[in-house]
């Protein structure tokens, strides 16, 4: 049987860790990986981490360079789940908005819509234009998931890992990707929440 494939994009937005511990769930999760890392991508990973090149592409099962417009990923007969792209930049989703497809991470995300597979953008800018909001409406209208990486903080994070882990699990959920431990809202993993639960009752009573 073909094992489960995600394609994982890294563009060239701040929070490279977003993508680099979707890498780490899914290959926990036993999901094959395709990494394609734009150029501000590798940049941003400079800026941002310790590791290299080498290391980042070692957490995927394949990583193609972002010039190779002719890789399986930019066929729509190679089958996969779908493709998050974590962080997405601006720039990216422009060009997966309007289908300019400009190098294999646009190619690809383009494959993902119209095979009508799931596709998730973590699009990271902050304020966002009319141009920007207009961007993701038309990647919304053409079948993709505008998934902004945004804190959850009734979970308690502790960390800046609790951060990133939870939404990376919650962009998995989105793959159907099951991600063991993620804390979930209504869920006993999540701190005090019988606690939480009566005193929110009681408020509600008031
Ligand atoms: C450290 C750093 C952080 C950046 N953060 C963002 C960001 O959060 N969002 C964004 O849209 N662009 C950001 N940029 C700018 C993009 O990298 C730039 O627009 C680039 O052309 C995107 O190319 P790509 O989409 O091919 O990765 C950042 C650049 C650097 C160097």
């Amino acid at each position: 049987m073909t094992p489960k494939r995600l394609v994982v994009g890294i563009s060239g937005a701040t929070g490279i860790a977003y993508g680099m511990r979707i890498l780490e769930l899914a290959r926990k999760a036993e999901v094959e990986t395709h990494l394609v890392v734009t150029p501000a991508g590798q940049l941003t990973r400079l800026h941002e981490t310790d590791i290299s090149a080498g290391d980042l592409a070692a957490m995927a099962d394949v990583t193609y360079r972002p010039a190779d417009v002719g890789a399986a990923i930019a066929s729509g007969s190679f089958r996969t789940a779908g493709m998050i792209v974590a962080p997405c930049s601006v720039r990216t989703l422009s060009a997966i908005a309007y289908a300019n497809n400009d190098n294999l991470l646009t190619r690809a995300a383009d494959v993902t819509l119209k095979e009508r597979r799931r596709l998730v953008l973590m699009v990271r800018e902050t304020p966002l234009t009319m141009a920007h909001l207009r961007a993701m409406t038309a990647v919304t209208e053409s079948g993709g998931i505008i998934m902004p990486p945004v804190p959850a903080f009734y979970l308690g994070p502790e960390s800046v890992a609790d951060i990133v882990d939870h939404t990376a699990g919650r962009a998995l959920d989105l793959l159907g990707i099951d991600v063991p431990d993620l804390p979930r809202w209504g869920e006993e993993s999540v701190p005090n929440n019988e606690t939480l639960m009566s005193e929110e009752k009681l408020i509600w009573n008031t």
